[in-house]
Order: C-alpha cells, then structure tokens, then sequence
C-alpha cells in the first residue's frame, strides 16, 4: 500500500501558493491536496479551474482534486487536460457515480468516490467500489478546515479494508479532516493509507512542513 501524505493547500498562504507547494517538491508519497468548493455543495468556496489549471501548470508534484461541487460533471469535463494525478467527487452530489466514472475513466488515471460523515459506507455498491480508483472516507463535514476529527470514520476504513479483500479490488483508502499526530496510529491501524492534512502542517513556518508529513507516515 502507497502510505501516502496528501498536504491541503486549503490552509496555505493562498497569496503565495506557489511558494507554499514548492516545499513539497520531490517528496516521495506525496500528493498535494486541492480542495475546490462550491458554496452550494458546501457553504464554503474556494478557488476553481483557472487557479486549478496554473497550479498544474507550475508543479510537477501530483495533485490531487477534491470536488465538493453540485455539478462534478462540469468540472471533470474543464480539468480533464490539466494532468491531475487523482480527482475525487462526493457520493451525495450525482445520482449515478458509476455512469460518471466509466464516462471519464480515459481522462484521469485515477478517480476517487467521497462519503460524508453521515453517508455510510454500505451507499456504496461493489460494482462501483470495483471500479473505484479512491475511496475518501470524510472525517469532518466538508466544507471547511481545522475542524475536530470524527471518530466514526475508522469503523468505515476497517469496513472498506474488508469490503475491498472480499472483491479484490484495487481503491485506496483515503481519509480527510482533522488528521494530526495525536491520530495518524489510530487512521493507519483503521486501514487509511492516503491521509489528507491541511492545518496541521500549515499552520507552521515553512521549515516545519516536511517534519509534520513525516509525522504522518
Ligand atoms: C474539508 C477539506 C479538507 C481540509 C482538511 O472540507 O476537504 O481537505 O483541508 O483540513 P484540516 O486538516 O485542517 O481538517
Ligand atoms: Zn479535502
């Protein structure tokens, strides 16, 4: 399994994200985490495909899309050329998740699923989590950062472990929302092998950055 560190660009110096993501450059298992949002599919909203578009264009670390949109469709179609190493879209904003991956599935080399806190797990068939590249379990509401980390969220990575040995499939096992130290042991032994960090290693100096991924590995 990947362990991989996926660093939120949702708490970065948005005025200087170029500086910011450069403290990432050529660090192994590493994605950088774009959290792009609505205001609609969360109250929240951040930035979108033309910020998205010269972040790819300036960086060769992999990034990571997390769609919290009313309409992923629309911005699967407007990012497919931008070179993204994973984009997720959530459970509860399409109707037919598996007609919208199988329509992408040669635009992307991987496509993740989100579930919120209150979605559980079994909303997700086993014909989608064949298909699945990702599966993001969400440990807080979406929609905004530094919130408290929700503990249901490891029984659904030990139930997405099992579910993916039943159906040998291939997803990993992302979590997102208040991941830090004082948790990453419980996440790990729950089964997460992709976690996604945003104020805990953002807000710090820049010399903090690559000590705090470390820490989560
Ligand atoms: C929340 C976002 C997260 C957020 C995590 O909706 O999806 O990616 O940046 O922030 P922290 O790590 O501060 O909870
Ligand atoms: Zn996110």
């Amino acid at each position: 399994m990947s362990n991989l560190v996926s660093p939120s660009i949702l708490s970065c110096d948005f005025l200087n994200i170029e500086t910011e993501i450069k403290h990432f450059n050529n660090v192994e298992n590493l994605w950088l985490h774009l959290d792009i949002m609505d205001g609609h599919f969360v109250p929240n909203l951040t930035f979108g495909i033309p910020i998205i578009e010269q972040i790819c264009k300036k960086t060769n670390i992999p990034l990571d899309a997390h769609l919290m949109v009313l309409n992923p469709e629309f911005h699967m179609e407007e990012m497919k050329e931008f070179g993204l190493e994973n984009i997720t879209f959530h459970f509860e904003a399409t109707n037919d998740p598996l007609k919208l991956i199988k329509k992408f599935r040669g635009s992307y080399k991987s496509i993740g699923i989100s579930i919120k806190p209150n979605t559980p797990t079994s909303s997700l068939s086993d014909e989608l989590l064949k298909e699945v590249d990702l599966v993001l379990v969400m440990s807080v509401e979406p929609g905004f950062g530094g919130q408290s980390f929700m503990e249901n969220s490891l029984e659904k990575c030990q139930l997405l472990v099992e579910k993916r040995q039943e159906l040998s499939a291939h997803f990993q096992i992302q979590i997102d929302g208040g991941i830090s130290d004082k948790n990453v042991k419980i996440v790990r032994d729950a089964g997460a092998d992709n976690l996604v960090a945003g104020s805990y290693i953002f807000k710090n100096s820049p010399s903090e950055y690559l000590n705090k991924v470390n820490s989560l590995r």
